[in-house]
């Protein structure tokens, strides 16, 4: 038998999901947005082929151009394209021709639904997520939902840095994606179809966090982070049960300041003294009772002095923006 890359085993898997939808191929932990005067086909439902969402209000602000990687059945893109609603505003890359036909067509129909929606909104172009056919420094907002927990390490490494070198100064790559705390199987993790189905692919979250700061994001959020899927051993080659989690992440491509990435994972400060308020001298300003919301780096200063009237909560991994830096 022919030995396939699993590149390769991946592009077959999507060919297929594109020209049968399969429910559930990779399932959404979260509703679908439900906003006024959008409607989705009922194909692009069955095809959302995505762990959570990437798409936030909050990151569209000022007409921003949004390139979206691995389109799958164009959910996510339609749903940018509702805050956007320009002519080529959100770019949509794939590398399965039979992906990019059934997004396509899926736009058509989503126009028939939606008064708004022009199919010329979105841009789609064939490419690969290695190798991005956008020019540097030129996106607002990049998105991917589960397609990079399918690649290895050296693929992931690059994807990101293709991610990084796209995106403007200050602009943002939000991730969703499978992790997994547990060491995965070699068996699985070299199972390419299991790979490719977003199963076996997933690394710990700290591992995933360290390697979107080390191609230079200076500030990452974590946004949510929920139970996903169960490996058993009855139903898959491992000895031990294997318990799989979605995140919802923001990177932000801001410099790298000279102590490290700003990593927010949903801690909060609050100082509770009787002085008027606490300085750390690093730029933090509490005041009594007011919660901040801190960084991990923040937070582990702070904790480092000692005191005993600051409170410094554990990380919630519901992080939406605001805070010390
Ligand atoms: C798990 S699906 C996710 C689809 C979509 N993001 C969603 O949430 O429904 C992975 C997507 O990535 C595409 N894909 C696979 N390998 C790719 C690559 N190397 N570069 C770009 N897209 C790729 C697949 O065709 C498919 O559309």
């Amino acid at each position: 038998m022919i030995q396939q890359d699993y590149l390769e085993v991946t592009k077959n898997v999507y060919k297929k999901a594109a020209e049968n939808p399969q429910v559930g191929l990779c399932c959404t932990t979260t509703p679908v947005w439900q906003l006024p005067g959008l409607s989705i086909p009922q194909r692009m439902l069955e095809m959302n082929y995505g762990c959570g969402s990437t798409v936030n209000s909050r990151d569209l602000i000022n007409n921003p151009r949004v390139l979206y990687v691995g389109v799958g059945g164009g959910m996510e893109l339609l749903q940018f394209a509702y805050f956007s609603r320009q002519l080529k505003g959100v770019v949509g890359i794939d590398v399965v021709d039979e992906m990019l036909e059934a997004s396509r067509s899926n736009f058509k129909e989503a126009e028939q639904l939606n008064p708004w929606f022009r199919s010329e909104f979105v841009e789609l172009i064939k490419g690969d997520a290695l190798n991005l056919p956008i020019e540097d420094n030129s996106i607002d907002v990049a998105a991917q939902n589960c397609l990079f927990n399918i690649f290895k390490h050296e693929d992931l490494k690059q994807a990101l840095k293709e991610m990084y070198r796209v995106i403007k100064p200050h602009g943002r790559l939000v991730l969703s994606d499978p992790v997994c705390e547990q060491d995965m199987p070699e068996n699985l993790k070299e199972d390419e179809r299991l790979r490719a189905l977003c199963l076996s692919g997933s690394i710990p979250l700290n591992k995933y966090i360290r390697m979107i700061t080390d191609v230079g994001f200076g500030t990452v959020e974590i946004r949510a982070r929920r139970p996903y899927r169960i490996l058993n051993p009855g139903r898959y080659n491992t000895t031990e049960m294997l318990f799989i989690e979605s995140v919802e992440v923001c990177a932000i491509k801001d410099p790298m300041p000279s102590d490290g990435p700003c990593v927010f994972t949903g801690k909060t400060a609050i100082y509770y003294g009787n002085e008027e308020s606490f300085d750390d001298n690093k730029g933090h300003l509490l005041f009594p009772d007011q919660p901040l919301s801190v960084c991990d780096k923040t937070a582990g200063a702070l904790a480092f002095l000692g005191r005993n009237d600051i409170f410094i909560s554990e990380s919630t991994y519901f992080y939406d923006g605001g805070g010390c830096c």
